[in-house]
C-alpha cells in the first residue's frame, strides 16, 4: 500500500489552494482501496474536517442508512471529496480549488479502478461529468466513460434540506444496487 501512504501523505501536508489555511484535518477519503463503487461527495464539513473522515456528519449519516438499505457497509465502498479541505462556512469550492484538488481524485480513481462511481450533488457531478450535468434532470442516469459506470445523484444535504426529494434519490439507489449487481453479474 505504498501508493496508498504517498498519496495520504501529500493530501495531508498539501498546500496547493487556499483552503490548507482553514483545515482542522484534511480528509482524503476512506473505504475498501479494491471497492467496486466509489461514491464521490464535494468537500468536508465541519465534522469531517474535526475527524479528518468523509461523511460522518448528518449528511454522512443519511449516506450511510441508503448505502445500508442496499446492502452496503461503508468498508466496502470507497468515498471521497472534489476537495480535500473544508471550505469556509461550506460554501461551494471555487474552480481553481477544484482544479487543485482534483489530481488527487483521478489518482484514487487509478488506485481503486472502481466499476461504478456515483456522483452525489452538482460539484462533484461537473467535475466529473462536466459542466453541463444539472442533478434535477440527470439524476439517476448511467453513463460509461472509459470503462467506468458513472452516475449522478442528489447530495445527502439536499434531501436534508429537501426530504421530498427522498423518494427520486431513493430510486437512483436502486437502480445502484440493479447496476452493482449487472456488473458483478458480468
Ligand atoms: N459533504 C460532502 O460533500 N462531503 C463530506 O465528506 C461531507 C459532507
Ligand atoms: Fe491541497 Fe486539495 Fe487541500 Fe487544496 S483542498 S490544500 S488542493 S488537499
Amino acid at each position: 500500500m505504498g501508493a496508498w501512504m504517498e498519496l495520504f501523505e501529500r493530501v495531508n501536508g498539501c498546500t496547493a489552494c487556499g483552503l490548507c489555511k482553514g483545515r482542522t484535518h484534511a480528509v482524503p477519503g476512506e473505504g475498501d482501496p479494491k471497492a467496486a463503487l466509489m461514491l464521490i461527495g464535494e468537500g468536508p464539513g465541519a465534522e469531517e474536517d474535526r475527524l479528518g473522515r468523509p461523511f460522518v456528519g448528518a449528511s454522512g449519516q443519511l449516506l450511510t442508512g441508503m448505502l445500508e438499505a442496499i446492502g452496503l457497509a461503508r468498508g466496502q465502498v470507497y468515498i471521497a471529496n472534489v476537495v480535500k479541505c473544508r471550505p469556509p462556512a461550506n460554501r461551494t469550492p471555487t474552480p481553481d480549488e477544484a482544479a487543485a484538488c482534483l489530481p488527487y481524485l483521478r489518482r484514487q480513481v487509478a488506485l481503486i479502478r472502481p466499476k461504478a462511481i456515483v456522483l452525489l450533488g452538482a460539484t462533484a457531478a461537473r467535475y466529473t461529468l462536466g459542466d453541463q450535468v444539472r442533478i434535477g434532470r440527470d439524476h439517476g442516469q448511467w453513463q460509461k466513460r472509459a470503462g467506468v459506470w458513472m452516475m449522478p445523484t442528489y447530495h445527502p444535504s439536499a434531501l436534508l434540506r429537501d426530504p421530498g426529494l427522498k423518494a427520486l434519490a431513493w430510486q437512483d439507489f436502486q437502480s445502484l444496487q440493479a447496476k452493482l449487481q449487472e456488473i458483478e453479474d458480468g
